[in-house]
């Protein structure tokens, strides 16, 4: 993809965080963007400020990603609205730890649910819309917890591992419809799930830098796909 100048982006966790981030600057890129979270009136805020920053159309879709049977509608709508799909941005997540035999096991049910069912089922759908264009990317928000386990680790590293195993077979199922499938690995990052008191915001990895990475992967020649980026903070982050 040389220019995101008119592509269509659909980014799941765009009500705040790094899926915000990602939504503004592909906004400022010239990008239409659907934006997809629960919370609508923070997703209208969001929609306000990619109008801003220079988004060629903006919609937003409040829905649960968990509920698997509103997944080919998010793409319908989408088509619908902005005329086609370049771009899937699977971004929403969330933090579950615990240990494997005191968890709430519905509760990762659900969270196994959003960090990999859902992102399946949306990448189904949106894969067939997105073939068509001949032109396009599907970028996939690991973590760390993607590389490694660690105790407490056990359901969020293993959503973040599968996403590796997908994300790079999808990498093969795609690549000759000139779409390209990236996963970023980023460390703590500033945001809701990323702040801890022991963490220094100002050296935390910005949301701002993963936007970036999603623009360096999508601008990239279209003779070759960055497969798998991380992304650690510069310095370290925790304080004292
Ligand atoms: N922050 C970090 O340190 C860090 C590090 C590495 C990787 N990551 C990954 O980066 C991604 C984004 O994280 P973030 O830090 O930006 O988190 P965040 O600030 O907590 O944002 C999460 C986003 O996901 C949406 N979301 C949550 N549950 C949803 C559901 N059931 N249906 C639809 N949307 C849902 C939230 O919107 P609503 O509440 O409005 O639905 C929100 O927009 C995640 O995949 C996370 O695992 C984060």
């Amino acid at each position: 993809m040389t220019s995101l100048k008119n592509k269509v982006a659909l980014i799941t966790g765009a009500s705040q965080g790094i899926g915000e981030s990602i939504a503004l600057n592909l906004s400022a890129h010239g990008c239409s963007v659907a934006l997809v979270a629960r919370n609508e009136a923070r997703l209208a805020e969001v929609a306000k400020k990619c109008e801003i920053a220079g988004a060629a159309n903006v919609m937003t879709i409040s829905a649960d990603l968990t509920d698997l049977e509103n997944l080919e509608s998010i793409v319908t709508q989408t088509v619908e609205k902005l005329g086609k799909l370049n771009i899937l941005i699977n971004n929403a997540g969330v933090y579950q730890g615990g240990n494997i035999s005191e968890c709430n096991i519905l509760k990762w049910d659900n969270a196994i649910d959003l960090n990999f069912k859902s992102i399946v089922h949306l990448t189904h759908h949106a894969s067939k819309e997105i073939k068509k264009t001949n032109d396009g990317g599907v970028i996939n928000i690991s973590s760390i917890a993607g590389k490694i386990t660690y105790k407490g680790g056990a359901l969020y590293c293993s959503t973040k591992h599968a996403l590796t195993g997908f994300s790079g077979s999808i990498y093969d199922d795609l690549r000759e419809n000139n779409i390209k499938v990236c996963t970023i690995y980023p460390g703590f990052v500033n945001t809701e799930m990323g702040r801890e008191d022991h963490l220094d915001e100002t050296k935390m990895i910005q949301p701002e830098d993963i936007a970036k990475t999603v623009e360096f992967v999508l601008s990239f020649p279209n003779t070759g796909c960055p497969t798998e980026i991380t992304i650690r903070p510069q310095q370290n982050s925790r304080k004292g």
